[in-house]
């Protein structure tokens, strides 16, 4: 199943297998522009059926770690068209994930107080430029409230980076809805306490969420569009919200009408709730399109979700990070390199090390 081709209305991959989206912040300075690195490094990893780019932000505000690549100026769309070239010459397709990352920042690195649902904070903290010079870990800066006219320039943001997204020779392009960042901000009571059209009612705080996706559908078509979700995931907020389980059905049914390319539920990074078989029974009850599922996922887990009807697509991170020729370990039951403590120290910044040097396997034939 795994390796079976897969198509939706317009949108077509090789195998089901993705590459889930992974920050690296490896961008060129000054700008945040992606460059010949970044090609490598996703060309490498092209057989994925999809590649789901790293967060790009859609505009400098929904800037909320250093050196992540944009989408929002000429450089950018520039340096993601050598990207998109690297993964085409090889034959696999890549959407860029949408990211605006609201209160999940600071002015060191948006370039004004950051903005969100409502002026309220937890503690957290993002990667940014430390006082003492260089970069680490900084504590988050209490966001101000987007006016009702900042939240429509914010939409047509969303909208003009799909379209600048295809330009650079994006198949599509993922809307970042999950982990806490801005259109999450305005799911979730906790930080979105509006008393306008934007907050209260479950059908208020998904409408931004649906502005921004029909936004980008009338931008670029529907079969180019896709959304990461993550009620299960509890990232930026302090406190579990109960009601996002009932929101996220009400969020499927109203996607469901829309036919995007696919449906992605990000299921287990930091803190999380596991998911159960009746949520998964649930979703598919109201959303017969493409699902794509990630987290902590094995090659046995994957083809299980798929098998059981739960999944369509199956999106996998951390193996790619270490394995750049996932699909074929996995077709050939070949080892993995493990994903491991050096491994983890290459994520985020730096060179090449840990990032375009994880060989491809060589089979030995006797
Ligand atoms: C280094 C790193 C960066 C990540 N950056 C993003 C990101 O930009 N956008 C996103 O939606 N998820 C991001 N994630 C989450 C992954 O997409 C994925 O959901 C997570 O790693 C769980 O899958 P895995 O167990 O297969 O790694 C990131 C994960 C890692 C390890």
């Amino acid at each position: 199943m795994l390796f079976n081709e897969f198509e939706f209305d317009g949108f077509s991959v090789a195998n089901r297998i993705a590459m889930a989206p992974m920050t690296r912040s490896r961008t060129s300075q000054p700008g945040d522009v992606p460059n010949e690195m970044m090609a490598t490094y996703y060309q490498q990893r092209a057989s994925a059926g999809l590649i789901i780019t790293e967060g790009a932000p859609i505009s400098a505000v929904a800037r909320g770690y250093s050196m992540t690549p944009g989408i929002y100026t000429e450089q950018h769309i520039a340096g993601w068209k050598k990207v998109t070239s690297a993964i085409k010459q090889q034959g696999g397709k890549a959407f860029i994930q949408l990211w605006h990352v609201g209160r999940r920042s600071h002015a060191s690195i948006a370039g004004e107080q950051p903005v969100s649902a409502s002026a309220l904070k937890e503690p957290d903290q993002v990667f940014g430029p430390l006082p003492e010079g260089g970069f680490g870990m900084i504590e988050t800066q209490t966001p101000r409230a987007l006016t009702l006219e900042e939240i429509s320039a914010t939409v047509a943001d969303f909208a003009q980076a799909a379209k600048n997204a295809i330009l650079a020779g994006f198949d599509g392009v993922e809307i970042h809805a999950a982990h806490g960042y801005l259109i999450e901000q305005f799911l979730r009571r906790s930080s979105n306490q509006r008393n306008d059209g934007y907050g209260g009612s479950r059908e208020n705080r998904m409408r931004l969420l649906l502005e921004v996706v029909d936004a980008v559908i009338d931008a670029i078509g529907a079969d180019k569009v896709a959304i990461r979700v993550s009620p299960h995931v509890i990232e930026g907020f302090a406190e579990d919200d109960t009601e996002m389980r009932m929101l996220m059905i009400d969020v499927a049914k109203a996607l469901a009408e829309r036919r995007l390319a696919y449906l992605h539920f990000s299921e287990n990074i930091s803190r999380y709730n596991e998911v159960d078989e009746q949520f998964r029974r649930d979703i598919r009850a109201v959303y017969p399109n493409p699902i794509m599922v990630a987290g902590k996922l094995t090659q046995e887990r994957a083809e299980q979700l798929i098998e059981k009807g739960y999944a369509d697509l199956v999106a996998f991170g951390t193996p790619f990070v270490t394995n750049p020729d996932l699909v074929a370990r996995f077709k050939h039951q070949w080892p993995l390199a493990e994903f491991d403590a050096d491994a983890r120290l290459t994520l985020y910044g730096g060179d090449e090390v840990g990032y375009i040097d994880y060989p491809a396997y060589q089979p030995t034939y006797i």
